[in-house]
């Protein structure tokens, strides 16, 4: 890079790059590129446009806050909570996948977990015990770039395909050269998605349920942007529209609802982990070997969600209960608060298409795609390493698309959730100048 007028100190940013440790700047993870935005924020006293990690940017909701220090005060701190979750907010998570997605599921069947983070976990250790040619998860890509950590912590196989080029009938064709070879155990997917914030329509949602039911492959259906497709208006309890899920397809699914995102409840780790209730009273052969119980959903409480943190803290147990509460009786219009996502995304992903930029996955097959959490940006022909490197100097940090299983085409991932209204005029200003060296 020749330019040295930058709006970011280009001595200080070059240095930091090179003091990171960081090798390749494409493959580098979300929190080695917090830390190298944080110290060069420190170093220049600037501040950036910081678009790399998917931190929720709301302030979280009083319902819930208060709920918790009240169960606080009544001492439940003291108190291990049930490992499958406290009896009434089991109830409020049946409901509001009744309310919200229009699946009956019994409460059994809802269980809290640290953060979906660990409902994947648990989930990945429970798909892997139970057919022994079955040892490999398949991701459609892109995704989050987590969970293929979780797997390769535990030593687990997975497959991937970038779904990009394979929307609407396309994808089952591709989905069965997979499936046909009998290894894969699991489908994982999020819908939205991230990165690319697709939305998968009810047509591909169909198909993936279906070939679940004739492959005999469990979906993980991870809805951790829930109700954020802010093109249909998913906010009123027991009304259609609903979020949309392959739950309406076939049996075999695992949902994971975060709460950190639709809720702005992240710090909080805890998530919903929603079972049909076909797949919760399975009994499989291998299962009753290693645990000496052949219950799918037995074992999944009593043997992995034990072994791994013996539950979920229980004051944010009472928080979600009541978020979720008052979502379902229509008292919390959770869904109004997380669209101011979408306006700034609608705003931001405007300034990059007007300063060269375009915008990587735009379409959900003919539809134009939502504004929401994240969106893709590609400029000229720089590769995503090269791109992300160079709007450093720039002040604006983003995530390479290298990392998320996108093989499409080069790229970043831009996270709208940290950047505020008063930043805009910083952002354009910085990418009209980007766009003026570079072109
Ligand atoms: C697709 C996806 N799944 C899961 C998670 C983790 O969710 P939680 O905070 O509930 O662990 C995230 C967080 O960014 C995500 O993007």
């Amino acid at each position: 890079m020749k330019l040295t007028k930058t709006p970011i100190n280009f001595n200080i940013v070059k240095s930091k790059i090179e003091k990171s440790g960081i090798k390749n700047i494409g493959t580098a993870s979300i929190r080695e590129l917090v830390s190298l935005v944080n110290e060069i924020q420190k170093a220049t006293g600037e501040k950036f446009i910081r678009m790399e990690m998917g931190v929720p940017g709301l302030t979280p909701p009083k319902i819930g806050m208060n709920a918790e220090i009240k169960a606080l005060k009544a001492g439940v701190a003291a108190k291990y909570p049930m490992i499958d979750g406290v009896s009434h907010l089991k109830d409020e998570i049946a409901l509001f996948v009744k309310n919200f997605l229009n699946i009956k599921v019994d409460r059994k069947s809802c269980i809290p977990t640290v953060g979906s983070m660990q409902g994947a976990f648990a989930t990945f250790l429970m798909v892997n015990k139970l057919h022994q040619k079955k040892d490999t998860v398949l991701f459609i890509d892109p995704g989050f770039p987590v969970q293929k950590q979780q797997l390769e912590v535990l030593n687990q196989k997975y497959e991937t395909f970038d779904v990009y080029n394979f929307r609407g009938d396309t994808l089952e064709e591709k989905l069965i050269s997979y499936l046909e070879k009998g290894n894969i155990n699991s489908i994982v997917y999020s819908n939205p998605n991230n990165p690319s914030w697709i939305c998968f329509t009810e047509k591909e949602l169909q198909i993936i349920g279906k070939l679940a039911t004739k492959y005999n492959v469990i979906v993980v259906e991870d809805l951790a942007y829930f109700a954020m497709d802010f093109r249909k208006d998913y906010s009123k309890p027991g009304q259609a529209p609903y979020q949309p899920t392959v739950a309406n397809y076939t049996d075999n699914w695992i949902l994971l609802i975060s709460s950190s995102k639709s809720f702005s409840n992240a710090g909080q780790r805890i998530g919903m982990m929603v079972i049909s209730n076909a797949l919760f009273n399975r009994k499989y052969e291998s299962l009753n070997a290693k645990f000496g119980n052949p219950l799918f959903g037995y074992n999944l409480i009593y043997k992995v969600l034990y072994s791994l943190s013996s539950g979920v803290t229980h004051s944010a147990q009472y928080g979600l209960a009541a978020m979720l509460k008052a979502a379902n009786s229509g008292e919390f219009d959770f869904v109004e608060i997380i669209k101011e996502y979408g306006k700034r995304a609608k705003i931001m992903k405007k300034l990059f298409v007007d300063n060269g930029f375009t915008i990587v996955y735009d379409k959900d097959e003919d539809k134009v795609l939502a504004d929401g959490f994240y969106f893709t940006i590609s400029y000229k022909n720089m590769t995503g390493s090269q791109l992300l490197e160079h709007l450093l100097y720039y002040g604006i940090s983003a995530i390479s698309l290298e990392i998320t299983g996108s093989y499409h085409t080069e790229g970043l991932r831009a996270c709208v959730s940290q950047t505020k209204p008063a930043q805009f005029k910083d952002l354009e200003n910085r990418l009209q100048q980007f766009n003026k060296d570079f072109s």
